[in-house]
């Protein structure tokens, strides 16, 4: 069920619409599954991404929790580097080239280019959805939106708890 075939990503809309069916199918109630597998799913689809995964609003700062890639770096204040900022502003931070970003957060030094997706389910920040890629310029408007797509399935899918203690 989950050996999931190649998606060809050089149609974007064509691979975002199989992604987010693949995402929908995978979709189970309990949070801690869904982000295991929503990061493993992006790290097996996405090309040119050298990091993905979650942090999760925990004491009013942002916890590392599931990911593909490297070690990563565990805390991150609210308001500080591209998670930060996506937390602070609640707006999707779209970087084309991390060295321009003020506060960049280094955890990878491969990482060039950045997105970084708020997850807010009815009004509340849960955390965000963060993925580098090792090219400037990697992600446009169109990954952006077929991305915030499948972070808004992730979180209409799943019964979040009132803390992630
Ligand atoms: N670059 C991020 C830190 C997290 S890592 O990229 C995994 C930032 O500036 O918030």
């Amino acid at each position: 069920m989950h050996n999931i075939p190649t998606i060809h990503y050089s149609d974007k809309a064509k691979f975002y619409k199989e992604l987010l069916s693949e995402a929908q199918g995978l979709c189970e109630k309990e949070w801690f599954v869904n982000l295991a597998n929503f990061a493993a799913l992006l790290k097996q689809h996405l090309p040119d991404i050298n990091w993905v995964g979650f942090y999760l609003l925990h004491n009013d700062e942002l916890l590392l929790s599931s990911f593909q890639g490297l070690p990563a770096c565990t805390r991150i204040a609210i308001g500080k580097g591209v998670c930060g900022t996506a937390a602070k502003t609640l707006q999707t931070q779209l970087v084309a080239d991390v060295d321009q970003f003020p506060g960049h957060i280094v955890c990878d030094s491969a990482s060039r280019s950045e997105i970084v997706i708020p997850l807010i389910h009815n009004g509340r920040l849960l955390g965000v959805l963060d993925i580098d890629a090792p090219i400037l310029n990697r992600f446009d408007s169109e990954d952006q939106k077929g991305l915030e797509q499948f972070a808004d399935i992730l979180i209409k899918g799943t019964q979040w708890p009132a803390t992630f203690a």
